[in-house]
């Protein structure tokens, strides 16, 4: 009997494509080329199964074309690049990368605050560039990030984590808003408080943002959410591009109506907005947040395990519509 057929559609690990190997005729893309759609299409005909990372949006236009497609395999825990209900509706199974890069996460979203608040990389530039000649009382002074106030929107596993680090590490005091309250014994081991969005963005020192995106979490920091916060205070996005209306927040940034900002995702990525390019007062990474070599590792492995538990056994292991495995 031949083996199901996979594309990994982004370069991944070596190791990952063997494990993949073992069971699959296996289709890579060893450039690691970012595909237009048509050439999604075009490679994924015929396939059982696909190897993603965010990249690749899988619609009701790529399930149509790809019938034979049964599985669609995020290395990622977001997934906005898949169109779940679609999916449910055709029978084919989503699967994310969850809990593996917890940790890690909230590392780099602490990581990014730090630099925020602290000016590390404004500060670096003006090293580099030569233009230390003196010390000076308030070079780089930046915003206490110790006994601070913290703001986490998005209460999730990654939010819980800076929450944590918070609290725990920093004595900073967590306020949350998330759709849902935590159960009140979640609420103490992160020593964390509910509080409502108005009043979260007008009373955080740091504001993190960890939530999925979504139609209605599309723009959840505008001018409007911008105006409520503190001149003083710092902006962290490690969720998504789009959570952050970017040209308001570059204005805003400018004007110094907030103080600084810390952005790993972005609007359009791998687009910048050109404003946030020329604004000093932003640490800008590359969607990194995960970017450790044993999380990038545990969260290729987890694509994997879902890919072969589901062709090979039936039993995806972090299935997003687990319906279409008891169908
Ligand atoms: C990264 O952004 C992820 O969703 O895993």
């Amino acid at each position: 009997m031949s083996k199901p057929k996979v594309l990994v559609a982004r370069a991944v690990f070596p190791e990952a494509i063997a494990r993949l190997e073992e069971h699959f005729e296996v289709e890579t893309n060893p450039d690691d080329a970012l595909w237009s759609k048509a050439q999604l299409i075009g490679k994924l005909k015929g396939k059982a199964g696909v190897f993603t990372t965010g990249s690749e949006r899988i619609d009701a236009e790529v399930l149509d074309a790809c019938p034979d497609l049964r599985i669609c395999a995020n290395m990622a825990v977001g997934y906005n690049n898949f169109d779940v209900p679609a999916m449910t509706a055709r029978g084919v199974l989503a699967t994310n990368a969850p809990d593996v890069l917890t940790e890690t996460t909230a590392d780099f979203g602490f990581a990014l605050l730090m630099a925020t608040a602290r000016r590390l990389t404004e500060s670096e530039h003006f090293l580099r560039a030569g233009k230390w000649t003196k010390w000076s009382y308030d070079m780089f002074a930046g915003g206490e990030v110790h006994g601070s106030t913290l703001g986490i929107i998005g209460m999730g596993r990654i939010g819980q984590g800076i929450a944590k680090r918070g609290a725990h590490g920093f004595g900073m005091k967590v306020i949350y808003h998330n759709r849902s309250r935590l159960a009140p014994a979640l609420e103490a081991e992160c020593k964390a408080g509910y509080a409502g969005k108005e009043e979260l963005l007008k009373t955080a020192d740091h504001v993190v943002l960890v939530v999925p995106y979504t139609p209605e979490s599309h723009h959840t920091i505008g001018a409007a959410e911008l105006a409520l916060m503190k001149p003083t205070a710092t902006l962290i996005n490690i969720a998504r591009g789009g959570i952050v209306d970017d040209a308001a927040l570059a204005a805003a940034l400018r004007e110094k109506r907030i103080a600084a900002a810390g952005l790993d995702v972005f609007e359009g990525e791998p687009q910048v907005h050109p404003d946030l390019l020329t604004v000093p007062n932003v640490v800008l990474t590359p969607h990194i947040a995960s970017a450790t070599v044993p999380t990038r590792r545990a969260m290729a492995d987890l694509a994997v395990d879902n890919l072969v538990g589901y062709l090979v056994h039936g039993e995806p292991k972090t299935p997003l519509n687990p319906e279409v495995v008891k169908a």
